[in-house]
């Protein structure tokens, strides 16, 4: 479907921005990829102790996510979940992947919470709640990433209803399963108790 292909190059190219990466380097503070993690999204920005910058970074990420979900919304063509549902996969895609820093992008948290909430906003407030609350117990941001995008793919199923195999449930899924696989080094730190905690990163950088 060329419509289809239209979509997806353009959520891409809309995910591939790298507002961490351009943020913390017009900020003053350098290559955020030599920093903390290494990765460009909005928790390692915050190990710079910029919060604003991080700030600014978790919402121009998740914005984008949105972004490309509602031009695909509005003007998509044809049936409009599955032309959402091609943009949140590949908004996310192109965060995670982008062509311009040699495919090594970001893990996808800000911009795959930014689709959800415009594929199906209750879910999106859940897995928000989810997040935070997870993050600020534990003081871990991986792991309030990881347990909202557990429950995402299962609340989109349970709000949508039955129809399990339709296009937005399907994209939530892929979105999750490419970030808990992006979360692959703080998942083996998590389980081996190494994975740092919010407070202890931000006065330690
Ligand atoms: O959302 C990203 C966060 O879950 C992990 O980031 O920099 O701690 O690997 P980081």
């Amino acid at each position: 479907h060329p419509n289809l292909l239209l979509v997806a190059t353009i959520a891409y190219v809309i995910g591939s921005i790298p507002f961490g990466l351009i943020l913390t380097a017009l900020g003053g503070g350098g290559d955020i990829r030599q920093i903390g993690s290494g990765n460009i999204g909005a928790t390692n920005v915050l190990r710079t102790g910029r919060k604003g910058l991080a700030a600014a970074t978790l919402l121009l990420d998740a914005l984008k996510g949105a972004l490309a979900v509602f031009l695909a919304l509005r003007f998509g063509g044809g049936p409009p979940s599955l032309a959402m549902a091609v943009a949140a996969v590949s908004v996310v895609v192109g965060h995670c992947f982008p062509v311009w820093l040699g495919f090594r992008g970001g893990k996808g948290v800000a911009t795959g919470l930014g689709t959800i909430w415009v594929l199906c906003w209750p879910v999106g407030v859940a897995c928000c709640v989810v997040w935070l609350a997870v993050a600020r117990i534990s003081r871990i941001s991986s792991a309030g990433a990881l347990s909202a995008f557990l429950v995402a793919p299962i609340l989109m199923v349970v709000v949508l209803g039955r129809g399990a195999s339709s296009p937005i449930p399907v994209a939530t899924f892929l979105i999750a399963l490419l970030i808990w696989v992006r979360h692959y080094s703080n998942i083996v730190r998590l389980l081996t108790g190494n994975e740092p905690r919010v407070n202890a990163k931000t006065k330690s950088s």
